[in-house]
Order: C-alpha cells, then sequence, then structure tokens
C-alpha cells in the first residue's frame, strides 16, 4: 500500500493536544504548531483496521493482556535492533515518563539524585523533581553545531548520583549513540555503581544509515544494570493510547516496578491500546519504511531552506527522531524575546530550547513531522520574520 504523508489532515475534531493547547501553550491558536512530540499523518492502515473491528465489537471491557502482545514487541525488537528480549522480564507501562518517574521513586533514596545530560527532553528533569530527587547535569559540550559528552565531567557527576537517565536515540539533539560512546558510558556507570534508565521511545526513527544499539544489548554486565522504556507511540503515532512497555534486567526490579502500579490497580492496557500495539509491531513495519524517507526529506527541506534563506537561523538533519534543533544564537534575542519572536512575528508554536537545556540560550526546538507544505508555509513564516527583525 501506497502511503501519502503530503495529505494535510483537518486535526480540528482530533482533541489533538498540539493543537487544542495553542492557547494554554502559547497564548494564542494564530501559531502553526510544532511542538510536542507527535506526527500530523495517520497511522498504518493494518492498525487502523483493527481497531475499527474492536470498535465495531461493541464491548470494551476489562481487558486481558495475552501472550501474542509481548511476543509481538518482542519479535519487533528483534527483527529491527537485534536485541533477544526475554518475555518474563517485559512490564507493561501507561508511558515512558511514567515509567521514569517510578523508576526515580523507586530505585533511588529520598533526596537522592539524577544524572541527565543536557539539553534533553524536559520530562527528565520534571520527573526527577517531582519525587525530590535533585537533578546534576552533564551538559553536552558544543562545537560548530556538533554535540558531545565531557567525559571528565561526566565520570566527575556519576560520582555524586543514584541514577542515570540516558535519552538514546537523543532528544532532542537526533544523536544516535555509536557503540563506543554508549559503552563508554555504561562501563563508567558500573564502575560508579550507578543504576541506567535508558529511554529508547525513538528507536525505530532513525536515518542516514545510522543503527541504533540498545544499551542492554552491550553485554550481560551492562544488561544487569539498565531498565529500558520502549514503545510503539512514537513510531506509529499513538500517544493518546497510552501504551509502552519496560525491560528490567532482573524479577526483583520487575516485581518492585509492578507492585508499585498494582497498588494503584494500574497494570492492564485498555482495549485499543491492546489492539493498535500488536497491530502495529505485527503490521505496520511498510507504513514505516515510507514515513522514514519522508521525514529524512522534510529535514533536509528545512537545512536547505535555512541555508539559503535564513543563515542566520542554523540546524542540521537529525539522525534520529523527527525533532529538530534551532540555533537562533545569531538574532541576538534573549530566551524570552526568542519566545515571544517565534510567536507574535513568525507565528510558529514551537519548543523552547531551555527546557531541554536550562542554561542555553538561543535554541529552539521544531517538530518536523508534518506534510511538506505545512512545513513550508512555516519556514516563510520564519524568513519574513527574520527579514524583518
Ligand atoms: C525521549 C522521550 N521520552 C518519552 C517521551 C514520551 O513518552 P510517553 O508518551 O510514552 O510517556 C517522549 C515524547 O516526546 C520523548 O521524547
Amino acid at each position: 500500500m501506497h502511503y501519502n504523508f503530503d495529505a494535510v489532515v483537518d486535526r480540528s475534531g482530533n482533541h489533538a493536544a498540539k493543537y487544542d493547547e495553542r492557547k494554554k501553550k502559547f497564548g494564542t491558536e494564530d501559531v502553526i504548531p510544532l511542538w510536542i512530540a507527535d506526527m500530523d499523518f495517520r497511522t498504518a492502515q493494518p492498525i487502523i483496521d483493527a481497531l475499527t473491528a474492536r470498535a465495531q465489537e461493541g464491548i470494551w471491557g476489562y481487558t486481558a493482556r495475552p501472550e501474542s502482545y509481548f511476543a509481538a514487541i518482542a519479535g519487533w525488537q528483534k527483527r529491527r535492533h537485534g536485541w533477544g528480549i526475554d518475555q518474563s522480564l517485559m512490564s507493561w507501562s501507561l508511558g515512558v515518563v511514567q515509567t521514569i518517574s517510578a523508576c526515580v521513586k523507586l530505585f533511588t533514596p529520598e533526596g537522592g539524585s539524577v544524572l541527565i545530560q543536557t539539553p534533553v527532553y524536559s520530562e527528565f528533569y520534571d520527573m526527577t523533581e517531582a519525587w525530590n530527587r535533585k537533578v546534576v547535569e552533564c551538559p553536552f559540550v558544543e562545537k560548530d553545531g556538533h554535540w558531545s559528552v565531557d567525559w571528565a565531567d561526566f565520570e566527575e557527576k556519576l560520582s555524586q548520583v543514584d541514577l542515570f537517565l540516558l535519552c538514546s536515540p537523543h532528544n532532542p539533539l537526533g544523536i544516535v549513540w555509536e557503540e563506543g560512546d554508549l559503552r563508554r558510558m555504561m562501563e563508567l556507570c558500573l564502575k560508579h555503581h550507578v543504576l541506567v534508565v535508558s529511554d529508547e521511545i525513538h528507536s525505530d526513527l532513525v536515518f542516514h544509515g545510522k543503527r541504533h544499539i540498545p544499551t542492554a544489548t552491550l553485554s550481560p554486565e551492562i544488561a544487569a544494570n539498565v531498565i529500558t522504556g520502549i514503545s510503539g507511540t512514537k513510531t506509529f503515532n499513538l500517544a493518546g493510547l497510552q501504551a509502552s512497555t519496560v525491560v528490567f534486567p532482573d524479577a526483583h526490579k520487575k516485581a518492585v516496578f509492578d507492585h508499585y502500579w498494582q497498588c494503584m490497580d494500574i497494570h492492564r492496557n485498555n482495549a485499543f491500546s491492546l489492539t493498535a500495539m500488536e497491530a502495529a509491531f505485527t503490521g505496520g513495519e511498510e507504513w514505516l519504511e515510507q514515513l522514514l524517507p519522508y521525514l529524512s526529506d522534510n529535514f533536509d527541506f528545512v537545512v536547505d531552506y535555512c541555508q539559503k534563506y535564513i543563515p542566520k537561523i542554523k540546524t542540521f538533519a537529525p539522525d534520529a527522531t523527527y525533532l529538530m534543533w534551532l540555533d537562533c544564537r545569531v538574532l541576538g534575542l534573549d530566551n524570552q524575546a526568542l519566545h515571544d519572536f517565534m510567536i507574535q512575528k513568525a507565528k510558529l508554536g514551537l519548543n523552547d530550547g531551555c527546557s531541554f537545556g536550562r542554561q542555553l540560550q538561543g535554541f529552539m526546538r521544531l517538530n518536523a513531522a508534518c506534510p511538506r507544505s505545512v512545513l513550508a508555509q512555516a519556514m516563510d513564516q520564519l524568513r519574513a520574520a527574520v527579514d524583518a527583525l
């Protein structure tokens, strides 16, 4: 089947946070929303067909998760990433953010500390602070648009923390970790006895011939120290269904996690997430294979456009995710002024760079997962606004 990602889908009746929360987030509805990480594309037809059939049944009572659910997820990980997962160590979770939150609470002491590499997905800060744990930042070092780990700082910070939250692939920098870097990080965590939570939600959205390496595949010793969060919600644009998977290193940690959620009776998929995830991981590949080149062309479009018409804004095609990191420092605006400029002048709803790295000035994040025509309109608006500055 051929998928047409150029089709502009009207999401006005879709209860999409990306659209319906514009007023709350930006103070106006008059912005093209290129912020929260979901896509403006319809998902794979096998998922739509499976959900339609489920809806037609007309009964959506308490749902039992069949063996085939985790088998479908494990099969996908094996096929796409070469990771053979022991299904007895998999748990369902509402989302990867909920997984992170629970791990911070359950696997660090009261008043403990969590290491994050910034800039990073802002929930890494929020879920740590939600439990009164201390955020310890290891900022990436930037040189000519290339961001890398400051190894001395990383090791020094590891000696102060209880848990390391790794983002692999990385949001918002689009880094697909090379084996050498990943191994070095993990070996340092072992050396300093720091448990790792590896957020791999973006692992299927990888470009430029890069390969995602699941952290837990590096060695048995490393696998024994890693809890991994995976999901089909980014890959297949299903975030509203709220389902993800956790892979534990041992039965004890899984039991601690499962007990916590059972205490709130949150341990079942809803009827639709159950159906959608299984359909995605068994029948969604054809759609994904068409989506990836479309997204990659979107990145190239934005990069070329900025080079030609908005050279004051520097960006690059990310190796993973569909999120682009815009370096707007040459505009000479502080964070508040840049925020206001994007909304009021460019009429774009982007994410502020300083929400991912609190010390940063002058960056924005742009979600490029929309039809090319929408992106073209957004870039034209941005160009006109920068020209008028
Ligand atoms: C790195 C990362 N982790 C987690 C999430 C959200 O995960 P979930 O919706 O499963 O809670 C996102 C969404 O943007 C993300 O970028």
